[in-house]
């Protein structure tokens, strides 16, 4: 039996494995470390895994069912061989952008709230990265709902919010939407403020993005403040870690109890990211905070 070497990269989430060859296929017992150490650490880094696309493909399968990517700006997919993979790139080839979300920062989101079952969770691998810039971080949600003072946890029992499906996380309209003017006729899916993780059984905040969000039955503004509270405890740096790329590294992230945000780096530099998706199970509210 081998064995994989896991060390935890920040005091929130987050662990470097070593002692595995991603691009090979995976005995049975190293996936079953692998998936407790992704259920303990909820993100996972991976150095120096070179991986082809079909190598990415088959690593993705084993972890469940593949996702494909969510409507991009353009319309089509990134990789017409392989429409699974989700490109995410500044690079322009004649003129036309290889990929998504540009060079510019990402915010803090989850993946794909605004449908009814979003994905679970998504491996990125980088293909090719700036000298500096376009860092990664991811935040717990769990800990970010434990540590939730008690009013607060009180205050958003019960509620579900809108997770718009106007503008991804680079501030791009997806094709065929039209600008919101007021988030409580935004389209996307209602979910659940808080959610109970299929796996773990445990309570994460579950935010999607602030932008045209709005906590359903409450007055306009009172959900604009709430949801300011909730975001500003949510992506506190205690909560949440960061990945300064190297090329070649590869994050599996579990979309269910994380957030994740991105770094703009230099317009002139190119970086280019294959991702993939796991179609989720879907989640149940939880019950509540109690007294
Ligand atoms: C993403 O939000 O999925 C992209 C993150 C990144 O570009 O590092």
């Amino acid at each position: 039996m081998s064995s994989i070497t896991v060390t935890p990269l920040a005091a929130a989430l987050g662990a470097d494995v070593s002692g595995v060859d991603l691009s090979r296929p995976l005995a049975p017992d190293v996936l079953a470390q692998l998936r407790q150490a992704w259920s303990q650490h909820l993100v996972l880094r991976f150095r120096g895994q070179r991986l082809s696309d079909p190598e990415l493909l088959s690593l993705s399968r084993r972890f469940g069912e593949l996702d494909p990517p969510g409507p991009n700006p353009y319309g089509k997919p990134f990789l017409a061989e392989f429409p699974e993979i989700n490109v995410i790139s500044n690079v322009k080839v004649g003129g036309e952008p290889i990929g998504n979300l540009g060079d510019g920062e990402a915010v803090w989101h989850c993946d794909m709230t605004y449908v009814e079952l979003p994905p679970r969770a998504a491996f990125l691998h980088a293909l090719q990265i700036p000298d500096s810039g376009g860092d990664t971080y991811w935040a717990n949600m769990y800990l970010a709902y434990e540590r939730l003072p008690q009013p607060l946890k009180r205050r958003i029992e019960g509620r579900r919010a809108i997770h718009d499906a106007t503008f991804n996380s680079a501030g791009i309209m997806r094709k065929g939407m039209q600008p919101v003017t007021d988030p409580r006729q935004a389209p996307g899916a209602h979910h659940p403020l808080v959610i109970v993780h299929p796996e773990s059984g445990r309570p994460a905040l579950y935010l999607g993005r602030r932008r045209n969000s709005y906590i359903l039955g409450l007055a306009l503004q009172e959900s604009e403040d709430l949801l300011d509270e909730l975001w500003a405890h949510a992506t506190q740096p205690a909560f949440a870690m960061r990945q300064v790329w190297r090329l070649h590294d590869l994050m599996l992230w579990d979309n269910y109890c994380t957030l994740h945000r991105r770094d703009s780096f230099d317009p002139g530099a190119q970086r280019i990211m294959h991702r993939t998706q796991i179609k989720g199970t879907g989640f149940v509210p939880h019950a509540g905070a109690g007294a």
